[in-house]
């Protein structure tokens, strides 16, 4: 029996969708444990492409694969419902079994959507996703959110919604914002609840319970370190706790039933949003070669967001910020994605600490002006021109990809179990199955 944790590295976007899709060959129960539509995974399996936003990419594995969200999330009922949809359209999640939502949940309502969208209008704007995320956790943490049960409970979510106008309200109208009114509010958030509720469980005795019977659990995390709410480069961050204890939270279960944690992350860094990014290749101050670069990570590697579409900040790979992802995490292994994006750079750089007001440091300083005014200090290795994509174990790798690999993990003191070479889930280097 394994139990494994699977959290992004850096500033999300790190690959996981193909990562998870290929270790749940070895799970039969997959959890989705932070976040909300705010996250996007692109999953590519044959000629299909699919992106899904809150469901985890288990579902693709098909039937007796149990797909769960658990109830540190934040949940669109309307997206969720439409996701289901499109899935059963292509022939998946036939069976109801292979869907289990937590009840204990929150919801995600329309004016969680309208107030992130207003404040990302304001100076304060720090290019959240607008899917309502931060707001619905504020709910949460004011001991005024809806839940998922609450959505089949008519005259309990009629007196939360109306406690949910009563504290917006005037932050709403003053920026000339609007509700849905609410007679529908509460039809469709009921109708939404006749629909779900066939999913509903408690996802904590669930997931235990499969646990005590020997089942493999993966826990999926959404978004990247560096988003934490408590550990990242706050407060251009999310909302929720994205590291690996984020999911001990959010389904209740305990740290001992962890056997593995894997850390993902690219071969370089993106980062979509507002925000510190010291080896970002563009941006204002960038030089012109930096900045096509930059561009061609960009390019290459097709770095535009799968939930907003938008054009991802590029740069490389911080070493620095990715010990700390290490820590945080307690990470055993890295799945390192994406490695064939750098094949054609003729020398590649990574970032091994930074300058701070003329002092080095070995790690990211918490100081939001100090993060901001932080340059990386590079160490330069030799690139490769061959293209890795058809790389199947490591031998086969370009001797300088190699030692560009070889070297991440001496920096973090990590190994690195899985090399990922292009999309496709064959385009891969397994070299240590946390499963096994
Ligand atoms: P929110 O989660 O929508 O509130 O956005 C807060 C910050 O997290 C913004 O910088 C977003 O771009 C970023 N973010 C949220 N979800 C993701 C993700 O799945 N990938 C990358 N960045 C994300």
């Amino acid at each position: 029996m394994a139990n494994v944790i699977i959290v992004g590295a850096q500033w999300g976007d790190e690959g996981k969708g193909k990562v998870v899709d290929l270790y749940t060959e070895f799970a039969d129960v997959v959890v989705r444990f932070g976040g909300g539509a705010n996250a996007g995974h692109t999953l590519v399996v044959g000629d299909q492409k699919l992106i899904t936003h809150l469901i985890p990419s288990g579902v693709l594995r098909g039937r007796g694969k149990r797909c769960v969200l658990a109830g540190g999330m934040v949940i669109d009922p309307k997206t969720l419902l439409e996701e289901i949809a499109e899935l059963k359209s292509r022939g998946l999640l036939q069976d109801d079994k292979d869907l289990v939502i937590s009840t204990a949940a929150h919801v995600i309502l329309p004016e969680h959507r309208e107030v992130d969208r207003l404040r990302e209008l304001g100076k304060n704007a720090i290019g959240t996703t607008k899917r309502g995320i931060g707001p619905a956790y504020e709910a949460k943490m004011a001991r005024r959110g809806v839940r998922m049960i609450d959505l089949i409970h008519p005259e309990r979510l009629k007196e939360l919604l109306l406690r949910s106008r009563e504290e917006l309200a005037q932050y709403i109208a003053e920026r000339g914002g609007t509700f849905t009114p609410l007679e529908q509010e509460l039809e469709e958030s009921l109708a939404y609840g006749q629909k779900i509720k066939r999913y509903f469980t408690d996802t904590s005795s669930y997931v235990h319970q499969e646990m005590t019977r020997g089942r493999h659990v993966l826990f999926e995390g959404a978004q990247g370190a560096l988003l934490d709410i408590d550990h990242g480069t706050y407060p251009f961050v999310t909302s929720s706790s994205t590291i690996a204890a984020g999911a001990c939270t959010s389904c209740g279960i305990g740290p001992t039933s962890i056997d593995a944690v894997i850390g993902i992350a690219k071969a370089y860094t993106t980062r979509v949003g507002g925000g510190p990014f010291p080896t970002e290749l563009g941006g204002e101050n960038a030089t012109v070669s930096d900045a096509a670069l930059g561009e061609q990570l960009r390019k290459v590697g097709h770095e535009y967001g799968s939930t907003t579409g938008r054009p991802r900040r590029c740069g490389w790979l911080d070493v620095a910020a990715l010990r700390l992802a290490a820590r945080w995490n307690g990470m055993s292994g890295i799945a390192l994605t994406k490695l064939d994006v750098l094949s054609k750079m003729k020398r590649v750089k990574i970032c091994v600490g930074y300058k701070v007001n003329g002092r080095e440091m070995s790690e990211l300083p918490c100081d939001i002006n100090e993060i901001e005014g932080a340059q990386p200090i590079y160490e330069e290795l030799e690139g490769w021109d061959a293209d890795t994509t058809s790389a199947r174990d490591f031998e086969s790798l370009p001797t300088a990809a190699q030692r560009y690999v070889r070297r991440i993990e001496a920096l973090v003191g990590v190994d690195i179990g899985l090399i990922s070479v292009g999309p496709a889930r064959a385009e891969t280097i397994m070299i240590k199955n946390p499963f096994r």
